[in-house]
Order: structure tokens, then sequence, then C-alpha cells
């Protein structure tokens, strides 16, 4: 278990960050969905942490080949998908299990899907229920809910599905078995969860469209789809963390460069400028979603804050915004996020423990919970094997020395994070 030691930061700074690591979503999906095309794929920027380079290897285990140049990857489908020999390890990502459990369940063949400790503890049957009514076989641990999940592909209905939950993973998942169903099938949401599905398979060819009533409409695909051409943005989930930085040390600054501008990702910049940090977004290209640089720079205290809306938009955010609102003059309440207990780890615990380590007062809700605004005092973390955790604390330790117990996991989807803070404090083993 690595630790890491971050100084409290001696003078300001103002970042030019064009190394954010690749969007980590976008990526999953680069791997998955290069495999519904007949030609090679070529994606420039690809995000080499571990949770998406166990999806790329799954993509080499069903039979595609894989050129690597550093983050640009050529990825050439094979005629048909192959059954593995072995089983197929999403690592910690959700994103990568569930997304594979939709595509996979309309494939011939027998799949096992499994990944580490944190991912085989987390609900699988959001997906897998819905699967398993339109004719997919799987099953799991606990009456199918937990990994590895065992799934024998076959043939999938038409449905019309409205998830209870907004869920991006959900959604995909289910796109992706309507792309293998025998009709055009309809999935509806409450709030559009992150919609690169969408907008990556429609670049590609397929017929999938957002309705004026709300609901998705997918058609099965009829022939293969056109290979993807795509440099992959930055991600601004993991730019947000030196967001916050800007925006808690007076004086500095942070922009992040070819960040993608998707309403659907930038929710937590939005709350931030409302806490009163100083924000501009400058889009400079559209390719299959806006693009563009995002600046952050201090201004002055923060203010409190209400989170209660569109949850689903900035709940990969809310650890690093919840070191914001441990510097804000007030109490800052969080609302209708209870999907953050299914998370790498459970994160209202996880962030109100790490809170508290640091002398921040809170108050905990099943749904949510509360910080109140003070001083963040020197601490030692436990990221509980959680990315977003660890980071986030590393972040709150420019205001005042922090422990980082258990670092490997940052691995998972910034692997330089690291070397990007060392250019404004100093790090220790
Ligand atoms: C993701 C969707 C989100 C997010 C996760 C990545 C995706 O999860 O938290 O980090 O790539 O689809 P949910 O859709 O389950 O909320």
């Amino acid at each position: 278990m690595k630790s890491i030691t971050v100084s409290a930061v001696k003078n300001t700074f103002s970042l030019e960050c064009s190394d954010i690591a690749p969007d980590k979503s976008i990526s999953h999906r680069c791997a998955m969905f290069s495999l519904l095309s007949d030609r090679p794929s070529k994606i420039k920027n690809f995000l080499l942490g571990e949770d998406t380079l166990a999806s790329l290897s799954i993509a080499e285990q069903l039979g595609a080949s894989v050129k690597r140049d550093g983050g640009n990857i050529e990825i050439t489908p094979p005629s048909k998908l192959t059954e593995p020999s072995n089983i197929l390890d999403c690592g910690n990502a959700g994103t990568g299990m569930r997304l594979y459990a939709g595509l996979l369940s309309g494939i011939e063949g027998s799949f096992v899907l499994t990944g580490d400790k944190y991912l085989r503890s987390r609900p699988m049957n959001r997906v897998a229920i819905p699967l398993r009514n339109i004719g997919a076989k799987i099953d799991g641990r606990e009456n199918g809910n937990l990994a590895p999940l065992a799934i024998r592909g076959g043939d999938l209905k038409s449905f019309k599905y409205a998830s209870p939950i907004d869920s991006a993973q959900i959604k995909s998942a289910l796109i992706l078995a309507a792309l293998q169903a025998d009709e055009t099938s309809y999935y509806k949401e409450e709030l559009l969860s992150r919609d690169h599905t969408e907008r990556m398979l429609s670049g590609m060819g397929a017929n999938v469209s957002l309705q004026e009533d709300g609901w998705i409409k997918i058609n099965p695909l009829k022939e293969p789809l056109k290979p993807l051409n795509i440099t992959v943005p930055a991600d601004p989930s993991s730019g947000f963390f030196f967001a916050v930085a800007a925006a808690i040390i007076p004086n500095a600054s942070t922009v992040i460069k070819n960040v993608t501008l998707n309403p659907t990702r930038i929710e937590a910049y939005k709350i931030l400028e409302k806490m009163g940090a100083n924000i501009t977004y400058v889009q400079k290209e559209n390719i299959y979603e806006p693009i563009g640089d995002i600046e952050i720079s201090y201004n002055g205290t923060l203010s409190p804050v209400t989170v209660e809306n569109n949850i689903a938009w900035l709940i990969d955010e809310l650890p690093a915004l919840s070191i914001a609102m441990s510097m804000a003059n007030g109490t800052s309440l969080v609302k209708n996020a209870k999907e953050l207990r299914v998370k790498e780890s459970d994160r209202i615990t996880t962030v109100l423990t790490g809170l508290n380590a640091c002398g921040i007062k809170t108050v905990e809700h099943e749904d949510g919970y509360e910080v109140i605004g003070g001083k963040i005092s020197s601490a030692t973390i436990n990221s509980h094997g959680d990315h977003r955790i660890a980071m986030s604390f590393a972040i709150a330790g420019l205001v005042s020395e922090m422990k980082i117990e258990d670092t490997e996991c940052i691995d998972t989807s910034f692997p330089n994070f690291f070397d990007i803070l060392t250019q404004i404090t100093h790090i220790k083993d």
C-alpha cells in the first residue's frame, strides 16, 4: 500500500494543463464500440489508465487486434467476436463491467466478467435485471447481483424501458443490447445522463436518437458500423481536481486544455462558479461533442452551496467539490445523491470520514450530506481504494499537509496526477 504526503503550497500557482488524463468514459467506449465496426478504428489520446486498458484487453480477448503507440491506438475488430478462453477482468471499472454485460448478452458464447474486490461488491442487477427481461442469461453471486457475472449470450428481444436510476452505465448497457435486439427499442431516464454512447454510436452510423418525448429510440444494427476516428478529449472529472485547487488557493489559476465541454460533464464547474470561483469556457472544436478549454481562477472565499439537481451530471466530482465546500464560509448541502453510496467506495462515508479527520464538521444523510465550512487541518487519509477519494484529499493537502494512504488506485483513471501536482507543491513518498 503506497502512501504519499502532499505539502501545503508555499506560493500561489498558475497552472496550464495540457496533459490532464484523457476521458475515461470515452476511452472505455472506444475500446468497446470499435468491435461493432468491420474496419480498424483509429483512436488518439486513449487513456492509458488501468480501467480503460482492462477494457482494451477484453476487446483483444474477444478477437480484436490492437496496435499501440503510446495513447495512439488502432483497433481492428474480428469478423465475428470470439468466445474467450479465459475470464474477462474489468479491474476496478463499473463502466467496463456494465457496458460489456450489455454488449456480450447479444453475442453467442459464454463469457465471465470479473473485477477487483471493490468492483465485485458493486450492484450489477441494475443492468442484469433489464437485460434478463429481454432474454439475456446472466448469473452471479447473491442472486445474480454480484460479479463474477456469467453470461451466456444469445438472441435478445426489443424493449421499452424507463430506468428508475439516471445512469449512463445502465443506459449504455441497454443501448448496446438494443443494437442486437429483434426490433426497435426505447429507453428513458429522468435526467439525461452522460450521453457519449448516443453521440459516438450515432457518429458511427447507428440509429440511436433522443426523441422529443424523452425516449431514446434504438434501431437494431443492420450492418457493421463505420469505424471510430477520434482524439479523446481530456477528462473534465480529472481536470476538476485542479479546478478546485485554483478555487481554494489565493490568487491561483488553472487552465484545462482540450477538455470535453459536453453539458452532461461540466456541471461541477458550474457549481464551483456558483460558489464564487471565476470560470470561463472556450469551445474550440466539435468532434462527437464540444471540446475546448476551461479556465478557473481564485476569486476570494467561496460561498456555501446546495447541490440537489442534475446530480448524475456531477456524481464523479462530488468528492472534490466537497473539499471546496469545506473551505466555504457556511454550510453546504448535497441532496438526492444516494448513488454516491455505490461508487468505487461508499463515497458519502469515505468523503465524510476524510473531512472529519481534517477537522471539518459534517452531517450525514442517507442520500447526501452537509459540510460545515471551516479550516482544513493536516491528517492521514485512507483512500479505501477509491481513486477520487485519494485525489480529492491530495488537493486538500495544498491547504494543510496531508498523508494519503493507498494511492495506487489513482492509476485506474489518472496515472500522471502526481506529475501535475508536483508542478504546484512538494510531494514525498
Ligand atoms: C460512467 C457513468 C457514471 C460515472 C462513471 C462513468 C460512464 O456512472 O459515475 O464514473 O462512463 O458511463 P453511472 O452512470 O452508473 O452513474
